[in-house]
């Protein structure tokens, strides 16, 4: 291993145990298809995409070279009343890709970012409608919408939330849908659950009035969250809720776009039209950060359309949104998804993967497997009185034995790379066996 020619302590690093981390250092110094190499020369098999953001695996050429074009030509452009071709043409790729009818894009950075956007577009659609009252956002237990304070808001993990006193005002949530009791091992879509969308009717709605609320948020899958896989009918009896009483609903697709449930959006996969999708991570195989949010023509179309003419219509953006590299970036991955067929992949794989999962049921410690397309959670009974404390362990084990496996609580979730084989499915699944059955 090279000398280090820096310190561990100017690094303050994001949701990370710092105080352990620099104890410890694990490190990463390059990364190419399914594997990372580790800075003492280890190579470890990708089995989260990164942080399930790299669906084509690592180091894709065409997207590099795509990067390295961009920046030759046009390094940046700003966004605010001037445009660029690329960011028009990824836009069109997107809404190509958007089910139903979603067909306008605009372009953030990160998946906070997409989602903060995504409720100021409701808000704003609300108002521009004349039913600016209508303020409530919705979101769900358990959800991880990034860390925003709209994402927090409308999130629904306790501990991101704690610590930053008041958020938006007017925020309730759905109750989660994860039941051990009813659900456990179930494979693909659990059979128990859907009635608990009924809570935005009888509860929700009961309690702010329909007329108060402009939109409800959910992941279609949480992933962040230990991989939640919807009950069957769960999210058509959201939308008919929604559409009954005039409330939007958004899709958070951060993590579930772009092929991990076998479709370029979970929306398609579960059947299911919401009226804005937000999206990141994959879009550029995560080279470069973009995100954003897509939204049905006529949230577009009434916001656009209720502003004077020649006036802005939606004051929001970012200096980096549509990012000439990141959006080039994004052109050549939709294109590299496109042309090697990679959803399609997703789902041929899934069947081996769902399979090479459930056979953790009866290991040590395992309460839990679920799955869906190529994600699945597998739960650990905690250690008494230490929560997270086993699936941690397991985490550091599987990384010295050279597989990349990630943990929320005591819930390992894995999200291979879509262009993972047989035979790493084999490596990761058994590696992670190996130490489930090693650890105390
Ligand atoms: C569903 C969902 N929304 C939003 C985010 C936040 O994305 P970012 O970390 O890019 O802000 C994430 C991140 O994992 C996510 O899973």
């Amino acid at each position: 291993m090279k000398p280090r020619d820096y310190s561990l302590d100017s690094l303050w690093m994001p949701f990370t145990a710092n105080r352990q981390f620099k104890s410890a250092p694990r490190m990463f110094v390059a990364a190419k298809d399914m594997h990372f190499t580790t800075d003492d020369g280890r190579q470890v098999l990708d089995g989260t995409s990164g942080l399930w953001c790299v669906n084509a695996g690592h180091g894709r050429a065409r997207i590099i070279d795509a990067i390295k074009r961009q920046l030759d030509t046009m390094d940046y452009c700003p966004p605010f009343q001037i445009g660029h071709p690329t960011e028009f043409r990824v836009a069109d790729l997107l809404r190509d890709l958007a089910p139903g009818d979603l067909n306008h894009v605009f372009f953030a950075n990160s998946g906070s970012e997409a989602v903060d956007t995504a409720l100021k577009i409701a808000l704003a659609y609300q108002r521009a409608r004349g039913e600016g009252q209508r303020t409530v956002l919705v979101g769900r237990e358990r959800g991880y919408h990034g860390v925003g304070f709209g994402g927090i808001s409308v999130g629904g993990i306790p501990a991101n939330r704690k610590a930053y006193g008041s958020m938006l005002p007017r925020v309730d949530h759905l109750p989660h849908t994860h039941n051990l009791e009813k659900n456990a091992f179930s494979r693909g879509q659990p059979a128990w659950g859907a009635h608990l969308a009924d809570e935005l009717e009888t509860r929700i709605i009961a309690l702010h009035d329909a007329s108060n609320i402009a939109a409800v948020i959910v992941e279609p899958a949480a992933g962040s969250t230990g991989v939640l896989i919807p009950p069957v009918g769960y999210l058509q009896r959201l939308r008919q809720i929604c559409d009954k009483y005039g409330l939007l609903l958004i899709f958070d697709e951060v993590i579930t776009g772009f092929g991990r449930t076998g479709h370029a959006f979970a929306a398609e996969t579960f059947g299911v039209i919401p009226d804005m999708i937000t999206f990141a991570k994959g879009v550029t195989n995560a080279t470069i950060p973009l995100s954003g949010v897509i939204v049905r023509p006529d949230i577009h179309d009434t916001i656009v359309n209720n502003a004077p003419p020649g006036m802005v219509e939606l004051f929001h953006g970012y200096t980096y949104s549509g990012h000439p590299v990141a959006t080039a970036a994004a052109e050549a991955t939709l294109g590299l998804y496109h042309e090697e067929k990679l959803f399609e992949r997703s789902r041929s794989v899934a069947p081996y993967f769902e399979n090479a999962v459930h056979a953790f049921k009866g290991l040590p410690h395992v309460i839990d497997v679920r799955n869906y397309g190529l994600m699945a959670g597998i739960e650990l009974e905690p250690r008494a009185g230490k929560p997270g404390a086993r699936a941690f362990d397991a985490f550091l084990r599987c990384f010295e034995k050279g597989v990349l496996v990630r943990v929320t609580g005591d819930i390992i979730a894995l999200s291979p790379p879509l262009v993972i084989s047989n035979q790493q499915i084999d490596q990761l699944t058994g590696t992670l066996a190996e130490v489930l059955k090693a650890i105390d």
